[in-house]
């Protein structure tokens, strides 16, 4: 497939700055940014740029009437899964009004949507969990992500919903992930308690830009799964992170689900199969330790850099 006009919603954050740095890096698509943040994006020549806040549906529908890109990629989504079950209203507007009318416009301007869901659709009884499984959520996060699945899924044929999970970054833009907690609190000496029951697949971003690279080029629509290959419990991910970085393992207690005091229940036995990416897609996702590597490698390059500035 030739470059195509490329739309993404929430461009600021953790997924969408994988995606912006692989795209521009990697291939010649022309971006449409939108954020309410466009001021903290890098600008790139070329590049479209719109402040706009991912909630004002009627000006998002202006300029995608406007752009009509081939591609719509809803970055955008209201993550904080605790603060879902208090803030109900913003959670569901996000997470499902806004691609219920993504889907409308894309249906009106022939666009390919592709949006992001999460192993949290799932009740975390028999994971990890194939695209072909039922989805059964425990919390409210995972409600709205099963709404928006059917939003999209439902209503338009061009449609690609992409399920990840744990994700973690080689660049943060100020934007935490678990590992990067993880990593936090033992360089500062802290302890940690980190629950042993919980599983799921912790996932590199950059391999999540190749899947939708791969969904944009090979016209796929449907259901992918974008998860690493390795299924662990969070207390083993901690235990990793802190091997590969030499930080001091001891730190990190294993706490039991029932010690959990957190707003919103948890799938137990989480993650994703990733076989239909790997197969149909030929993506290689990455292992957790190379992931780690490369991101510590490039924290060195940062920090390097940061020092060579700052003289
Ligand atoms: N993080 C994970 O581990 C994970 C796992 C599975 C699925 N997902 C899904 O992947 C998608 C992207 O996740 P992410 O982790 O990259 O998200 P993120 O870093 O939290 O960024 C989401 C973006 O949505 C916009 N946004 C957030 N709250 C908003 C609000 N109240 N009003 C208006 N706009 C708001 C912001 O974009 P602008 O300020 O740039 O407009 C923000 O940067 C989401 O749909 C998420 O549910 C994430």
């Amino acid at each position: 497939m030739n470059d195509v006009n490329i739309l993404i919603l929430g461009a600021s954050g953790r997924i969408a700055t994988s995606l912006i740095k692989f795209f521009r890096l990697e291939t010649s698509h022309r971006l449409i940014l939108l954020s309410n943040f466009t001021e903290k994006l890098p600008h790139y020549e070329g590049y479209t740029y719109y402040k706009v806040n991912s909630l004002d549906f009627k000006e998002i529908k202006n300029i995608c009437f406007k752009e009509r890109p081939e591609v719509i990629i809803n970055a955008a989504g209201y993550t904080d899964v605790d603060k879902c079950e208090s803030e109900r209203n913003t959670a569901w507007d996000l997470n499902v009004t806004l691609a219920e009318n993504l889907a409308s416009i894309s249906r009106v301007i022939d666009s390919h949507l592709i949006s992001f869901s999460s192993d949290y659709v799932f009740d975390g009884l028999k994971g990890p969990y194939t695209e072909d499984d039922k989805q059964n959520p425990i919390n409210f996060y995972g409600r709205t992500k099963h709404g928006m699945e059917n939003a999209c899924l439902y209503n338009l044929n061009t449609s690609t919903v992409i399920r990840t999970n744990c994700i973690y970054a080689s660049e943060a833009k100020g934007k935490t992930d678990f590992i990067r907690w993880v990593l936090y609190k033992l360089e500062q000496g802290y302890g940690v308690e980190i629950v042993e029951g919980q599983f799921c697949n912790p996932t590199y971003t950059e391999d999540i830009a190749v899947v939708v690279n791969k969904v944009i080029t090979k016209k796929r629509y449907g259901i992918y799964h974008a998860g690493g290959p390795d299924w662990l419990s969070r207390y083993e991910i901690a235990v990793t992170t802190a091997k590969v970085f030499s930080l001091d393992e001891t730190l990190i207690k294993p706490i039991r689900l029932n010690q959990l005091n957190q707003s919103a229940r948890r799938p137990n036995k989480g993650g994703l199969v990733n076989l239909k990416a790997v197969t149909d897609l030929g993506v290689k996702f990455t292992p957790l330790e190379s992931g780690l590597m490369t991101l510590k490698q490039s924290m060195r390059d940062s920090r390097f850099t940061f020092v060579l500035k700052g003289n």
